[in-house]
């Protein structure tokens, strides 16, 4: 039987990578697609950016592919009225009930690119690292509200929260270490934030489990620092929900753009949820200009850790490469230099897809 993935394109720019992503998934085996609503397209059409349908279809499917959700047009209409929905809300539901807690979101130096990023070469090249964000706590589900003119919202992790994500994070660092002795940075606010230190008494006790990792704990704004002066140093870097989402989007600029970043998110049994990190561009959405790799590189780490099938995930990681290789870039990526090939999204889904053939 063929494996059921479930396509959610949401809104912006996500149809069309999520679209040319079918391409190349198609190219690559059989699969059965069903392409269903999130984010402020749902909200147009049901009233809510996520329906018990859609829950129930993800939850019983194979692996969950997801485009980007948001906009402007959802964002004005919460500013008229704070309680309308909000397309977030969809992605973080589904987060939630998927019970996804691990977001990996993997960050290497594309050699092709290194002159693509704001950064220079000599300080990029060579990062190879892994962001593990925890993705269903913190923040992002605390209480949250308003009294009068003040606003709030509830920063809360337990033990069995914060213990799951740490021994994600360190056995990621086992699996990646070639050789070398496997490392892991922690990232926290531990001289103001109680959270914060119980995250780093907490992996500092997970780490007894995992003597052969060297952990070093780093305050978020030092790591945020450490991270444009000094990348090639981390290896895979922990860090609660808020916190991994601002570093994430901080170290896609080590790989050219945030065009170019993929991740997944797992939760202990279950489908898990394939993502590009970046959003839903809604500036450059429907005219053909939109990056799709970062979609590409996620359906690899869905065939990869969703679908078992790695060989196929590592063609994908090829096909991507070639393409870069051979100077195609989308507008995000290109920098005029020599050799390059300015690409639209459906010129570069036919090059990955003749790559793929070859
Ligand atoms: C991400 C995004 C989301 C997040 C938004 C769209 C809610 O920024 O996946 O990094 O903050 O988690
Ligand atoms: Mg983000």
């Amino acid at each position: 039987m063929s494996q059921r993935i479930v396509l959610l394109p949401g809104d912006g720019i996500g149809p069309e990578i999520v679209g040319s992503t079918r391409e190349v998934l198609d190219a690559l085996g059989e699969f059965s697609f069903e392409e269903l609503l999130i984010g402020g397209i749902s909200i147009d059409e049901h009233g809510t950016a996520l329906t018990d349908e859609v829950l129930d279809a993800c939850r019983s499917a194979d692996a969950v592919l997801l485009g980007a959700v948001g906009g402007p047009k959802w964002d004005e209409a919460v500013a008229r009225d704070p309680s309308a929905p909000r397309p977030e809300q969809g992605l973080l539901a589904v987060r939630k009930e998927l019970g996804l807690f691990a977001n990996l979101r993997p960050v290497a130096a594309i050699p092709a690119l290194i002159d693509s990023s704001p950064l220079r070469p000599g300080v990029i090249e060579g990062t190879d690292l892994l962001v593990v964000r925890e993705l269903t706590g913190g923040i992002y589900f605390g209480e949250s509200g308003r009294r009068g003119s003040t606003a709030f919202d509830e920063c809360a992790y337990s033990v069995e929260e914060i213990e799951r994500i740490a021994r994600v994070a360190f056995e990621a660092a086992i699996t990646r270490s070639s050789g070398g002795k496997p490392r892991l940075t922690s990232v926290d606010k531990a001289n103001v934030l109680e959270t914060s230190r119980l995250w780093r008494e907490t992996v500092t006790s997970i780490a007894g489990e995992f003597p052969e990792v060297e952990l070093e704990h780093l305050l978020v704004d030092n790591a945020a620092m450490q991270l444009v002066s000094r990348p090639t140093e981390f290896d895979v870097i922990l860090a609660e929900n808020l916190f991994g989402d601002i570093l994430s989007d901080e170290s896609a600029m080590l790989t050219g753009s945030l065009g170019m970043l993929p991740s997944a998110s797992l939760g202990e049994s279950g489908p898990g949820l394939f993502e590009p990190v970046h959003g839903s561009a809604p500036d450059i959405a429907g005219q053909g200009i939109a990056n799709p790799l970062a979609t590409f590189l996620s359906a690899a780490m869905m065939l990869r850790y969703g679908l078992g099938k790695e060989s196929e995930a590592g063609r994908l990681d090829r096909a991507v490469e070639a393409v870069l290789e051979r100077g195609f870039r989308t507008p995000d990526l290109f920098t005029g230099a020599a050799g390059e090939t300015e690409a639209g999204t459906a010129e570069v889904t036919r090059l990955v897809l003749g790559e793929l053939d070859r």
